[in-house]
Formats: C-alpha cells, structure tokens, sequence
C-alpha cells in the first residue's frame, strides 16, 4: 500500500482536485525560508482569492521545518518531509472533514477504532470549546475517554504570528504493543499525533487582533513519514520503507551497520535527503552564507562531519552514491529532482570538496583549543577563527561544544560576525550603505521597473492583470502575474515599447508612508495587503503606477536604460511569467 497513493484517491473521489505540490522554496513570500505546511501556499485562497481549480483541493507538499534542526538525529524528527493535505476553501467544514478522516484511517488505512483518540479545541476567552467537533466524534463511535480538550497551545493552529488560523482537532494512534489504556492521555507517548484537521475560520493580525474570514475553510495535515512508519509498525521512523534504501547506501559506503551508529546515520540520511530538494528547487540555491543557501551550507557541513565519525572517506565523493538514491526514490513524483539530478550532485561534490579538509584542520583547531579552554566558554575569538578560518557553522561549533559539556560566546560570536560582513560590504564596489544594503544599483533598477511591467501589462493586457510575485536578482527580473493567455508576440513587443516610452520620459518616483486604510483609499496596489505592517510605504511613479512596496527604488527612470522581455512562459494554472533585462 503506497499512503500518498492511496491518500490522493480518496480525496480525489470525495470530489477534491489534486494540485501539485508548490515548491519548497516560496516563490513570492520572502518573509519565510522554506514552506513549512501545506497550507502556506495556499494562504490568498485560504484568505478568499477563488483558486482556479476549486473548492476542494487535495495534494502532497514538500516541506521544510527548521525549528527541529537540533533533534535531527532520534527516531522522529527530519527537516525535510511530505505533508499529505486535503482542503476545502469555504466549501465543507467540521462535519465531512471529520468524516472523511475517520473513513480514510478506518476504512482505507483499517486502523481499528481502538487505536484510536482525538483532540479537539477547549476554547479560550474568545472563541468557544468546540463541541461541534467532539459530538461528531462521538457520533462516529470514539468513545468520550478518548476525546480531550486541549486548549490555545495545542489545538489552535497559525502558521507563525499572523494570518488565517483556527481551532484544530488532532487524531491519534497508539504506537504500542501494551494494553492500550481506557482513557487517553495526550502526554502518554505512546499516543502519536497522525492527523491535524484545522478549522480556519478566523485570522490574526500583527497585533495579535482576532477577526473571523469571509470564508471558513478546512486545511488538515498529515505528516507521510510518521504514519508511513506508523503503518508499518516500525518504532523508529528511519527503518520505515522511506528510509531503507538511503540507509543501506550509508552502511555500505561506511562498512557500518545501522544498529549502533543510528544517529550519525539519521541524520547524514536526513541532511543529504534536504540538501538534494533545497539544490533541486527552481530557486536555483546554492551553498552561501545567507538564507537558504546558509541552511543548505550547514546541513551538507554537519553531513560531512558525521559522515567523518563513521570512518568515511570524506575526500572522496561519498554523497553520491547516497544521493542517487534519494533522487532515485523522488524523481518520478518530483519533476524537479528529475531535470536537475546533475545540479545536485555537482553541489554536494563541490561542498564537499571545500569542506572536506578545512574541516579536518578545523577539528584540530578545536582540539589545541580544548587544552587552553577557560571556565568552560568557547570565546567569540575561537568561534569566529572556526568559521573564518575553517569554514564552521556556528551551529557546528555548538554541537562540537556540546559533546564536550561546553559552551560557546555565540552572541559575541555575533557580534564579529557583523563587523566582520560591514567590513566586507564596504569594501565591496556597487553596494548602497544605509537603507538599501544588499542592494546593488541594477537590483534597485530592477525593483523600479518592475513596477513599471505590472503597469504596462494593466494597459496592453487588461485590467484584470495581477502581480502573483516577483524574484530579482542581478542578472534580471522575474515577473508573475494572472492572465489566463500566452501573450502574443504583439503584445510583447506594445508591452517593451510602452516600458521604454516612460522611462525616456524620466518619470518621477516618488514615495510616502501611510497607514494600509489610506493606501487602499488612494487606490494603491499590493499583492496581499494583509501581510503587511500598519504602515505601508506607496511608491509612485507619477501617472503611471502607485504600488504598495519594500523598496528599494529609484528616483527617476531615465536611469533604468533599455527593457527587454527575454522569456514568457506559464508559471502555473491561469498564471504566466516574465523574464526581462535591463541594458
Ligand atoms: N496546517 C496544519 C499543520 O501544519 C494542518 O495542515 O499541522
């Protein structure tokens, strides 16, 4: 039985359309990394944008989830993970949801009642316990020692500190060969967590203020490793058949067994199967200093130091074989992992290759350290010699420290980290100081025209053209935007002529800071006005555009020189993308 498989069919035949997953990179949210649940990609629909393949949507998506990073080694936790998900976006609510878990685990999955418990939201001072949820349950034959109300902290749900959330209900199963006890405790853990079914009906603001949606939508989770393994009656996630083949290529590229080196294989299994999905993303991110390409850095960093514990020859190139199998197993569900197999491998082997021996001299480094340690502190000093020197994470020194009951001066660690990047950013040509550092003079250009795209597609294509997102880095920009047709070749070229024509003008960009109220009032722009602060800054260029914006810009557009359109294609259903230069 393949769980994804038959997950997808279920919800497939109760009416539901399945969509592919979203990449793991979000493509036009940069407050957060990585997607962390299924919904994320779906918060606009979630919020009451009609999505164009319905109502009900069902899919598996990639996720990341960081905040875990520290217990990647035990038998529970990855960074990596597939979220199973059904939606319904203002169609059904508590009643079918809840019935259609408990038809999928007891019918499809024939999980026996028995194994069974549930939570269900005890309310806060706001919002109501949600009896709804606990009769349904009722009704379907779990019996009430089974059901426990939790409250705010465990059974309601948002993604970070704003947005569309709600009361959830969680179904569990017990994972034990022990009499399973009448009543359920939810701290006993035995008991583990297979399903969260959130009924989002309200959503949250920066200031914590709760209104309710104009839509009540259903968002559920179901985290495919857990119940894989689960399903398999294996009690540590990584001897699941998800695992096997990963794991076997470990204990022949080490001559070691699993058992006894559990740990170190986890989670070099864990970090090499991340790094291949990070590096396999259409993001196109590669091992850096900053963001994502800092986290991919660290996870093939601390993959190579365990691989070092097991007696691998770390010179060589001994994530291959182990990365082939990773892709070996994705590829056919992931197009991605397919079309950029030579990508992945070629970033594994070149990180590889630089850390590989500043690692070795590192760990000497550590180890002359040791013998002159004082009071139990690793120094700022030692730290960032570590990292500057040897290449270290600063996480990777934590552990280093760990293992040895010390600590580290990480905050001042920090603090020769900044000035060290300050030194680094003067110094480097074509960078703005002050407010728009990390921002080059082309990227600043790019932002401008960008706004200056958007509008000439509003009088070349129609109206009805909406920003989806945009990426800009030095080399160009990208443009996201619905419309529901591949442009002609005409339109194109009204669209170019038209971006040119107002920046020979030398248009006027102007730009003010108002609450969200006035900028609507003033007609301005914005791709999802909820996710900004109060305050909002509207740039303007004068007749042309008003768009709510982070910046940076420039002042006048006779700067931005030429604009060319070098690729249109689609981006996703009734949403195309625009690839365009400045010369
Ligand atoms: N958003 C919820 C979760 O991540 C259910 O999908 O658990």
């Amino acid at each position: 039985m393949n769980l994804k498989t038959e997950f997808i069919k279920y919800f497939v035949l109760k009416g539901h359309v399945e969509i592919p997953s979203a990449p793991l990179i979000p493509e036009n949210d940069p407050t957060v990394l990585f997607n962390t649940a299924g919904m994320q990609p779906l918060i606009p629909y979630l919020l009451g944008e009609p999505h164009p393949k319905g109502k009900r949507l069902v899919d598996a998506q990639k996720c990341v989830r960081l905040t875990d990073l520290d217990s990647i080694g035990d038998k529970t936790h990855h960074t990596f993970f597939e979220m199973l998900g059904n939606w319904s976006l203002g169609d059904y609510f508590k009643k079918e949801s809840i019935e259609y878990s408990f038809e999928f685990l007891t019918k499809v999955l024939n999980i026996p009642i028995e194994r069974l418990a549930v939570t269900v939201f005890a309310g806060d001072k706001d919002i109501p316990r949600d009896e709804v949820s606990f009769n349904i349950w009722l009704n379907l034959g779990i019996p009430k020692e089974r059901i426990a109300y939790l409250g705010v902290d465990d059974n309601f749900w948002i993604a970070g500190d704003s947005g569309p959330c709600g009361g959830d209900t969680e179904i569990f199963y017990f994972r034990s060969d022990d009499e399973i006890p009448k009543t359920f405790d939810p701290t006993d853990e035995r008991w583990v967590e297979i399903w969260n079914n959130v009924f989002m009906e309200f959503y949250k603001d920066e200031d914590g203020k709760i209104s309710v949606l104009s839509q009540k939508n259903v968002d559920t989770g179901m985290g495919l490793e857990r119940v894989v393994a689960v399903l398999e009656k294996v009690d540590d996630n990584y001897k699941s058949s998800i695992w096997k083949e990963i794991i076997k290529a470990i204990e022949s590229i080490s001559g070691k067994t699993y058992d006894g080196n559990e740990e170190a294989m986890r989670i070099i299994a864990d970090h090499i199967r991340t790094s291949v999905f990070i590096s396999a993303d259409p993001a196109g991110i590669k091992p850096s200093n900053t963001d994502q390409g800092y986290i991919l850095r660290r996870l093939i960093r601390r993959a190579i130091r365990h691989a070092k514990k097991l007696g691998i020859n770390t010179n060589e190139d001994w994530m291959r074989s182990i990365a082939l199998e990773v892709i070996k197993k994705y590829e056919n569900d992931y197009k991605e992992i397919k079309e950029n197999k030579e990508v992945v491998l070629e970033v594994l082997k070149k990180e590889n290759e630089k850390f590989s021996h500043t690692l070795e001299k590192g760990l000497k480094e550590f180890d002359k350290m040791l013998a002159n340690i004082d009071g139990g502190l690793i120094d700022k000093d030692s730290a960032f010699r570590l990292y500057d020197t040897y290449g270290f994470p600063i996480e990777l020194t934590l552990e280093l420290a760990l293992e040895h009951d010390l600590k580290v001066d990480v905050e001042g660690f920090q603090e020769k980290f900044r000035q060290h990047q300050e030194l680094s950013r003067t110094a480097s040509k074509g960078k703005f100081k002050g407010g728009l550092m990390g921002h080059s003079e082309i990227e600043t250009k790019y932002h401008t025209a960008t706004h200056l795209l958007n509008a000439a597609l509003k009088v070349v294509v129609g109206l009805d053209v909406h920003q989806k997102g945009s990426n800009i880095n030095e080399e160009r920009m990208r443009f996201d935007f619905s419309c529901d047709h591949k442009l002609t070749e005409e339109e194109k070229k009204a669209v170019e002529d038209l971006v040119n024509k107002w920046i020979k003008e030398d248009l006027p960009v102007s730009m003010k800071t108002m609450s969200k109220e006035e900028a609507v009032k003033e007609g301005a722009e914005a791709m999802f006005m909820e996710k900004y602060a109060d305050m909002v800054n509207v740039y303007e260029i004068k007749d042309i555009s008003k768009e709510v914006c982070g910046g940076p810009h420039v002042t006048h557009t006779n700067v931005l020189g030429h604009f060319k359109i070098i690729k249109e294609e689609a981006s996703s259903a009734g949403v195309r993308r625009i690839k365009a230069i400045l010369e």
